[in-house]
Formats: C-alpha cells, sequence, structure tokens
C-alpha cells in the first residue's frame, strides 16, 4: 500500500476535525465572504467555529476585522495547530526509519505500556506519561529540526543586554535552529542523541524551547503531546513502513515548516 505520509496526515487530521470545524483547508476570501452573507441571511446560526468568531470579532470600537486580517489569523491557526503536529509525526516517523538503534528501544517501551494497559486496549493519561523515551525521541527530532524555527518578541523597554543596547519597540529574533545547534548548550550538538532529555540535569531552560516560552508559549503544548504520542503509538503497534526514497532530503519549501520533499512516500504494511 502506497501512502503519503503528509497527505495522509491531513486526511486523518481533517476526518477527526479535532481543531476546527472545517472539513476542507480554507483556501480563498471567498469562504469568509460566503460565510458571512449566511450570518447575515441567518443571525441564528450556532457562533461556535473559529471561522464565525473571527467574522463576527468586534474590537472596543465596534470595527471588525478585515478579510486580509481575517484570512491572516485563520491560516495562522491552520499552520499553527495543524501543520506543526503533522509535520512532527512525519519528521519523527522519518527518523525513527533513519535511526534503528533508537527504534527497538522505543518499540520496547510501547510494547511495555501495551502489555500493562491488558485487558484495556485505548490509551489513558498515565500511559502517556510513561512514554518517556518516545518523547525524548521527540524532543530530540525537534531539536535537530525544529518545526518552528524561531520566534520574534518586541522590547517594550530599552534592555542592554552583553553591552548591546536594544532600545524600546524593536524586534528581537530568537533562532531555535542557532541555538539548538550551540555546542555550549547541546554537548556534540550534530549528534543525535534523544538522552539529552532524559532528565538528567544537564538541560539549560529556555536552550530547546520547541513551543516557545513565557506567557505566549504555545497554548496547544499538550495538546500536540497527547497527539503526537497517541499516534506513534498506534502506528508502531499496528503498521511496519518504508520510505519509498530513503534518501529523500527535508527542506523547508513554504518558510514555515521543514517537510520532506517529496510528502515522505511510505509503504505501509500491518504488523
Ligand atoms: C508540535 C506541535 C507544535 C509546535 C512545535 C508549536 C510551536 C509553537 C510556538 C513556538 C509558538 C510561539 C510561542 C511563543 O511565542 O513563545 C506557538 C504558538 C501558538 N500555538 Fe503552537 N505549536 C504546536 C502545536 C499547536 C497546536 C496543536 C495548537 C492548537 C490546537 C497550537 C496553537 C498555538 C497558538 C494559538 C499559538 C499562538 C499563541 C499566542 O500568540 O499567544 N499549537 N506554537
Amino acid at each position: 500500500m502506497k501512502l503519503y505520509l503528509f497527505s495522509f496526515l491531513k486526511e486523518v487530521y481533517y476526518s477527526v476535525q479535532l481543531y476546527f470545524q472545517v472539513k476542507k483547508p480554507i483556501n480563498s476570501y471567498s469562504t469568509i465572504a460566503t460565510r458571512r452573507v449566511e450570518l447575515q441571511e441567518n443571525p441564528d446560526l450556532p457562533k461556535v467555529d473559529v471561522l464565525t468568531q473571527v467574522i463576527t470579532e468586534q474590537d472596543e470600537d465596534g470595527k471588525y476585522l478585515t478579510e486580509v486580517e481575517m484570512a491572516d489569523k485563520l491560516f495562522g491557526f491552520i499552520v499553527g495547530g495543524y501543520d506543526t503536529t503533522a509535520t512532527t509525526i512525519t519528521l519523527v516517523m522519518k527518523y525513527l526509519k533513519e535511526k534503528p538503534e533508537f527504534f527497538n528501544e522505543i518499540m520496547e517501551e510501547q510494547n511495555e505500556i501495551s502489555r500493562n494497559m491488558m485487558p484495556r486496549i485505548v490509551l489513558c493519561w498515565d500511559d502517556i506519561q510513561k512514554m518517556r523515551k518516545t518523547w525524548s525521541f521527540v524532543n530530540e527530532v525537534l531539536r535537530d529540526t525544529p518545526v518552528v524555527q524561531g520566534l520574534f518578541r518586541e522590547a517594550i523597554e530599552d534592555i542592554t543586554y552583553n553591552d548591546f543596547l536594544i532600545p524600546k519597540g524593536w524586534k528581537i529574533y530568537l533562532s531555535f535552529g542557532a541555538t539548538q545547534k550551540n555546542g555550549e548548550y547541546f554537548p556534540n550538538p550534530t549528534k543525535f542523541d534523544p538522552c539529552r532529555f532524559e532528565g538528567n540535569g544537564q538541560l539549560v531552560p529556555y536552550t530547546s524551547a520547541p513551543f516557545g516560552g513565557g506567557h505566549k508559549i504555545c497554548p496547544g503544548r499538550e495538546f500536540a503531546r497527547i497527539l503526537i504520542l497517541v499516534f506513534l503509538h498506534n502506528v508502531l503497534k499496528n503498521f511496519q513502513w518504508e520510505a519509498k526514497d530513503p534518501s529523500e532530503k527535508i527542506l523547508w519549501p513554504y518558510f514555515l515548516v521543514p517537510i520532506p520533499t517529496a510528502g515522505y512516500p511510505v509503504t505501509l504494511s500491518t504488523v
């Protein structure tokens, strides 16, 4: 069975409709315009979905968002909520194939969790908490290939840092890619080593921050962790896969997220 993993995850995502009440990507302003007309014609329509929320949102002066602002927010939500997790899962599956030395110990962790669950077959919270090796592997994948490259912060007052003055109002870019490959924080940074994340106390705070930090930290991070771990558990327990092109490269075609160039096509078989 041939499968394009990235597209497959997209389908899974839409079928379970985890984040938004939409069944296909919002890809044009006409979606916004159509919904606006529907709302004008029937003001009693339920207003719980994200699209309706951004259309009906008003600021303190009663002003609505422009269509460009609405589209910007909606795409932001979709990329932030969906592409990040789907990309992480795709990358983890690719790395698992390319790093067989870690595959067995992760499989062993998942098998043990399954054995202890018996006769229950559905994962519960405690099972997910036990997936420490699997989560360390995911973290090392995100260190090696950060799904979010970095983020901006704005200086709300003049700051002096290492003799540099950062004036109020300037934007500062935190590059995860650079910090996560810095040998000062991650000894032997080119070595793929999930043990870095196994709680030996050597991690310097904020040097690996795939979900950001502070009061703007990703609000979806716990949900993302559960989604990724539950997906991996079920894939590992039920399927084997072979990459169609084991040398497929990872690029950043849309600037935002790193994606295997051909979408990581795999041959999938049941265990
Ligand atoms: C592997 C998956 C994910 C990664 C790596 C990730 C990463 C990030 C990062 C780095 C930020 C910026 C944080 C900061 O400025 O300090 C962020 C923000 C955000 N994320 Fe995620 N995220 C993931 C999954 C999700 C999911 C599943 C959702 C929603 C269901 C989500 C919703 C958001 C939202 C709404 C923001 C903006 C928060 C704000 O501006 O206050 N993310 N994410």
